[in-house]
């Protein structure tokens, strides 16, 4: 167990931000978690930030505490029944990698999810999702690491609050927990989800005539290749803003002046438009202003092409946010978490 002092987050966080941390450390087991836990300069922090995959964040400023680095690996079948596999995966493992491991045993239901940047352990903060499946749909348990009581603490899909990119870490329980594992619950036999749009046109272009999770997950990796950008070339943290919910009378009067404007039922009187349709419609799209842009293929996407610091960054999706309401008086929220 060691402690570093005043090192870069750059390589920590798939914007590619350049910021410092007072003091960073790292850990691969429990038992180098509680450790940890046991010495003062952990509990003489007040301020402390679970990293994972870095794919999430936007970095303002300096960290002037401790960042803590989960390097928490390992994928176990735990149990299986008639109808499901659960399957456990240690936080610190990439997202990837963990859906690849289960298109590869026939374990369905994270096939739609394939591509996603950023470790396991993040994937329940924020409910994860793509092309019509969220984390919420196959979370069966995870256990997480009371920062404070120094307890390990079993949160069941109820407990965890799941909404759109929400969690109860996200909100009541933001920066209390170190999530340790995710125990996903997959099925043997496969439910495929291609209604969302893109997808069905893939699996056409592919030549696909039968089914099959190793299919829908290359058709998701082939779109998601195609719009949005690598963070290992271009720092990005994926969707910058979420889509707005607004209520059907607000779209039946917005769909009056704008014919055009997507959207998608979400719940019995709301309706989820599309932030990118919004976001390129008030000319943003492709938009750059030294290193700090707005995607070319993706507009929800913000960009660094290089030496883009947070603050550029912030101030662009600021400007975005105010030009988005002035035009259709909808307010996007970020869905990035800005420190
Ligand atoms: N659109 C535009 N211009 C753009 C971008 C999108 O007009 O620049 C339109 C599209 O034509 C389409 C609609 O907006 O009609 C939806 O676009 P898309 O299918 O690309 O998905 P999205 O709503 O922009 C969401 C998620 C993505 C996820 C995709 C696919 C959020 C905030 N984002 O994006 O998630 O991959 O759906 O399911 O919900 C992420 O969270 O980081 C992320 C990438």
């Amino acid at each position: 167990m060691s402690f570093l002092e005043n090192i870069s987050l750059k390589p920590f966080n798939t914007f590619g931000i350049e910021v410092k941390a007072r003091h960073f450390t790292s850990f691969a087991t429990l038992t180098e978690l509680q450790e940890l836990s046991a010495t003062h300069l952990f509990n003489s922090q007040p301020e402390k930030l679970v990293l994972g995959g870095g794919s999430n964040i936007l970095f303002t400023k300096d960290f002037d505490g401790l960042v803590l680095k989960n390097n928490l690996t390992g994928i176990e079948l735990v149990r299986e029944n008639a109808d499901h596999y659960y399957v456990k995966v240690g936080a610190g493992e990439n997202w990837h990698g963990f859906v690849m491991y289960c298109v590869a045993n026939n374990y369905a239901g994270v096939e739609n999810l394939s591509l996603i940047p950023g470790n396991a352990g993040a994937s329940p903060m924020q409910n994860i999702g793509a092309y019509g499946v969220e984390i919420k749909d196959v979370f069966h348990e995870l256990e997480a690491w009371h920062l404070q009581e120094h307890t390990i603490e079993t949160f069941t899909n109820s407990n965890c609050d799941f909404g759109y990119r929400e969690s109860i870490f996200k909100k009541k329980h933001k920066g209390a927990f170190i999530i340790l594992s995710v125990t996903f619950r997959l099925r043997k036999q496969p439910v495929f989800q291609t209604s969302y749009g893109a997808i069905a046109q893939e699996l056409e272009k592919m030549g696909v005539k039968e089914l099959s999770i190793q299919q829908i997950s290359q058709a998701v990796i082939r779109i998601r290749s195609s719009k949005l950008p690598d963070p290992a070339i271009i720092g990005n943290a994926g969707s910058f803003f979420k889509n707005p919910v607004i209520t059907i009378t607000q779209y039946e009067e917005l769909k009056k002046q704008f014919p055009q404007i997507p959207g998608y039922p979400a719940g019995e009187n709301n309706i989820k438009i599309a932030a990118g349709w919004l976001i390129e419609q008030c000319g943003w799209k492709g938009y750059r202003k030294e290193d700090a842009g707005c995607y070319d293929k993706q507009a929800l996407v913000l960009v660094n092409y290089g030496a883009a610091s947070g603050k550029n960054i912030y101030d662009l999706s600021q400007i975005i946010i105010e030009s988005v309401a002035q035009k259709f008086s909808v307010l996007l929220e970020r869905e990035v978490n800005i420190l």
